[in-house]
Parts: structure tokens; C-alpha cells; sequence
């Protein structure tokens, strides 16, 4: 109930922390306006607040970050010598039984906001697949059915949405029939939500009686698995590892036995995939080694000169780029999360709409405040062992972050494109090629046709001659 002495209450703590604008409107609120308002305000943990504009919202970003940090081993995509075989060949073998025996959960994370690609509704129904337009949920659903089907297992899914597309996301896979997956293995669970501050640490308000809030990060994920009971769904079905991707990355392997096993014979907590970063300023965050455990710097935190880097072979010191994918144990985010554990939280400054004091609405055209948010590869370190595997770019890392340019849609169907004609011709399959070596076709390769290269040899009598401008769909 709303009394007088709540609202005073109210009133004597915003003061106390400097947040009273958050009543500006009051008095002309309704009351379920004044109700909701105050609801918001009671979940705000306003110690916690003044701590997060003391430390992140009023420093610079780099003033957070330690620079004794060294490179790290990993390992290479395929075996370097005859030992190593043997243990990549074991390591497939129980990465396979993993899956077989429904100890591997799949799970996105697509909770964000997806500014950048500029898509009306959630990223994951961006239609990517060059030749049906399949949307990113409709090849991951697709892949977890053929992985289902290969290892006679029932894999379940775990999809982490955010208030702001949860849901829209729900009504997606309701009118896709989950994608011809069983509801029962589709969870669809949502993510907290941070306060946006403006330059001076106070609370932005999004309407007169809104809190201006967004995602706590894809960090966040580790916190929201447990809360939303998706951990104990997956204790109960007794899945064990939990794969872990990023919405726009429209190559991923989801179930990969090596990654899995690999992970599993070294008795890591959290795991991840690298690439080789293509160049020393690659927009990707760097793996290094910090006070002996494994850390990502963001590409905007490692210096220049520790950036350009190199061995005594050419390569670069710090050529190790994080893609967002790891394997993560279950019991891992259980610790985490009764032995009470916080991520570091980051800041971005960003362009934010708000409500000014005279009650306008204020689009910006210029960066005007901060939004804060924790990454899921700073629960790294607080793993007991972690192992990195180095995959290739071209194999399973396309995101479609943009809608144009580097990391852009046009990027991302093109490079389905390429893995889907190295596949044919590793095979022995003639595929046109431009003067420039790019596919002049475009092939898709549906998940239940092949999950891999190695897939493509049995199917060979279902595959039709290739020439030049075909649009060539396998499935
Ligand atoms: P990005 O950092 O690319 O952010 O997220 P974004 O929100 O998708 O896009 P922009 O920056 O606004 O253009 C990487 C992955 O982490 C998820 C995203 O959905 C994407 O899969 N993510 C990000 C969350 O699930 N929650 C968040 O709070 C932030």
C-alpha cells in the first residue's frame, strides 16, 4: 500500500543520494503511474548506486584497468604433434558421449539491444540465411534438431531474453511453433536491468514515471540463469556443460565434441573459442594471462604498443581474439551464485533518450550519458581452470552486428556462402569461383543436411551440379 509515510520515506532516501529528480512528476502522476514509480525505485539499491557513479560513472574507463597482463597457450584447431592427436581424438570421443547423453545444454544470449543492426525486433529473427532468408533462431533451432538426431539425445535450449524484447521473442517462437522444436526444451528466461546515468551520476528518467533502464551486459547471463530457475531445469535434466554463443554470430557450432571434450578432459570450469585476431586492433576483446588467470582485455583497453606486439615468428603477442563462445559447467554458475559474486561492471557512453525537467522528451544526437553493464568473459577468472581453443574464423564466426561494413549482415551471408562452398569442394564438389575467388552461386547448407564438413561425403548423390548464378539450397 502507497501511504504518505512510504512516499516521505521515498523522498528523505532520493535526497540522501542525490537522486530527487526522480520525483519531479509526482504530482502529476496518477496513481498506478506514482505506484509503478515508486515500485522501481524500491528495487534500486541506492548505496550500491552512489558506489557505481563514485567508481564507474564519473572515471574514465581505463582507469580501471591493471596492465601486468601476458600472453596466453591455447590450443591450435588441429593436433600439433602425435601426443596431441591422441588427445584430440579421446577428446571428440567424450565430447560425443557428452552430448549423447544429454549433458549439454544450448545457450544464447540475446538479450541486447541490438542498436547497431538497426532491425525492428529482436536480433535473432534478422533473416541471414542467404538463400531462404532463415531467420538466426530458425539455424539455431535447425542445429540443435540435427544434433538432437545425430546423438539420439534430447538437447535442451536456453534462450536469455531482456525486458525490452522478451516478449517479442516469446511471440516469435510461439508463431514458429519453436521451430518444430518441443516446447518442454525451450526455456526463455530474462536478464536484469541497470539504471542509465547521465555525465553527473544522476538517474535518467525515460518517462515521467519510468525509469530510464537497459541490459546488465551478456555478464548479466550468469546471474539470470540462476534466478530464473533455467540452472535448476538444467540440474533436473541432468545437463552438466552449458554452451554458450552470442545471438549474431550465425556460424556457430553449438555442439562441438572437441571444444566439449577438450574442456571436459582438463576439468575446466569455463572454457573459450579464440581466433587469430586479423589485425593488432581488431574490435575483439584480447585472452591474456592476469595474476595467472585467464582474463579478456577489451581491444579498447590493451595499449598501442602492447597491440602491435610481436614474437620472434611474425605473429602477434597478444593474437588470441575472443568470439564469445565458451563452454561454462553448470555447477560453475551454482558457485558463483550462493557464494554471492559480483562481475566488474563496464561503461559505455552512449546516446540516451530522457525526460528533461520541464517533461520534454529528449531524443540526443550527441553521447549523453552512461549505461553500465558486466561481460560474461570477466566470470574467467574466477574459474579454477579454463582452457582456450583456437578455432577457425571462416568455420564458425560470422556476427551481424551492423547493418553494413565489417561485421555487417552483407559480411555475415557471404561468409555462410564461403564455408558452404569449402565444404562442397572439400568434398570433391565443383563450386564456380569469380576472378576474385569468391563462390559466383549461393549455396545453404540446411543443419539437417550437414553439421560439419566431414557430413557432406554420404550426401553426395543429393547434391546437383553447380553453375555459375545458381542458388543452390541442401537440405
Ligand atoms: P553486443 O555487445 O553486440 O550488443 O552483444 P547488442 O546489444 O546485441 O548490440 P548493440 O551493441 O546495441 O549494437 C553481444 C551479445 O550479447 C547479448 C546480445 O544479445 C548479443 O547476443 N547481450 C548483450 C545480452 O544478451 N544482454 C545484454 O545486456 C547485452
Amino acid at each position: 500500500m502507497m501511504t504518505d509515510k512510504i512516499v516521505e520515506n521515498t523522498k528523505k532516501l532520493l535526497e540522501k543520494h542525490n537522486q530527487n529528480h526522480l520525483l519531479t512528476f509526482w504530482d502529476q502522476l496518477d496513481t498506478t503511474q506514482r505506484r509503478n514509480l515508486l515500485a522501481q525505485i524500491g528495487r534500486l539499491d541506492f548505496p550500491e548506486i552512489d558506489d557505481w557513479v563514485a567508481n564507474f560513472v564519473r572515471v574514465p574507463a581505463s582507469a580501471q584497468i591493471k596492465a601486468d597482463f601476458v600472453p596466453v597457450r591455447s590450443y591450435a584447431p588441429v593436433p600439433a604433434d602425435a601426443e596431441q592427436e591422441l588427445k584430440y581424438d579421446r577428446a571428440v570421443e567424450l565430447g560425443a558421449e557428452l552430448i549423447s547423453s544429454g549433458k549439454v545444454a544450448a545457450f544464447v544470449v540475446a538479450g541486447g539491444q541490438g542498436t547497431r543492426l538497426g532491425f525492428d525486433g529482436p536480433k535473432g529473427n534478422f533473416p541471414i540465411s542467404p538463400v531462404k532468408g532463415k531467420t538466426l533462431f530458425q539455424i539455431f533451432a535447425e542445429t540443435i534438431a540435427a544434433v538432437s538426431e545425430k546423438y539420439h539425445a534430447r538437447c535442451p535450449w536456453y534462450v536469455m531474453t531482456s525486458p525490452l524484447n522478451h516478449t517479442e521473442t516469446i511471440e516469435i517462437f510461439r508463431s514458429n511453433d519453436y521451430y518444430g522444436l518441443d516446447e518442454e526444451d525451450v526455456f526463455l528466461f530474462q536478464q536484469g536491468t541497470l539504471p542509465n546515468f547521465s555525465f553527473d551520476g544522476k538517474i535518467l528518467l525515460a518517462d515521467k514515471a519510468e525509469i530510464a533502464c537497459s541490459p546488465d551486459g551478456h555478464g548479466g547471463s550468469l546471474n539470470a540463469l540462476y534466478q530464473s530457475g533455467a540452472l535448476d531445469d538444467m540440474k533436473r535434466r541432468g545437463a552438466d556443460f552449458i554452451s554458450y554463443w552470442q545471438v549474431d554470430n550465425s556460424l556457430i557450432n553449438i555442439f562441438d565434441p572437441l571444444f566439449i571434450g577438450l574442456h571436459a578432459l582438463d576439468k575446466a570450469e569455463m572454457s573459450s573459442k579464440a581466433v587469430i585476431k586479423s589485425d593488432p586492433y581488431e574490435k575483439v576483446g584480447n585472452f591474456c594471462l592476469l595474476d595467472g588467470r585467464v582474463t579478456v582485455i577489451e581491444y579498447s583497453d590493451l595499449p598501442d604498443d602492447l597491440a602491435r606486439k610481436r614474437c620472434a615468428d611474425g605473429s602477434l603477442n597478444f593474437e588470441l581474439g575472443s568470439i564469445a563462445i565458451h563452454i561454462i559447467n553448470r555447477a560453475f554458475v551454482e558457485r558463483l551464485n550462493t557464494g554471492g559474486f559480483s562481475l566488474p561492471l563496464h561503461k559505455a557512453v552512449k546516446k540516451i533518450p530522457y525526460i528533461d525537467e520541464e517533461g520534454s522528451l529528449v531524443e540526443p544526437a550527441e553521447p549523453n550519458g552512461v549505461k553500465l553493464e558486466s561481460f560474461v568473459f570477466d566470470a574467467l577468472p574466477l574459474a579454477s581452470k579454463s582452457i582456450i581453443l583456437q578455432t577457425l574464423r571462416s568455420q564458425e564466426f560470422a556476427p551481424a552486428k551492423n547493418a553494413t561494413g565489417v561485421d555487417g549482415v552483407e559480411a555475415a551471408k557471404q561468409m555462410i556462402v564461403a564455408r558452404a562452398a569449402e565444404w562442397l569442394e572439400s568434398a570433391g564438389v565443383s563450386v564456380p569461383r569469380k576472378p576474385d575467388g569468391s563462390a559466383d552461386c549461393l549455396i545453404e547448407i540446411a543443419p539437417g543436411f550437414a553439421l560439419r564438413k566431414d557430413d557432406i561425403k554420404a550426401k553426395l548423390n543429393r547434391i546437383p551440379q553447380i553453375n555459375s548464378g545458381d542458388e543452390i539450397y541442401l537440405v
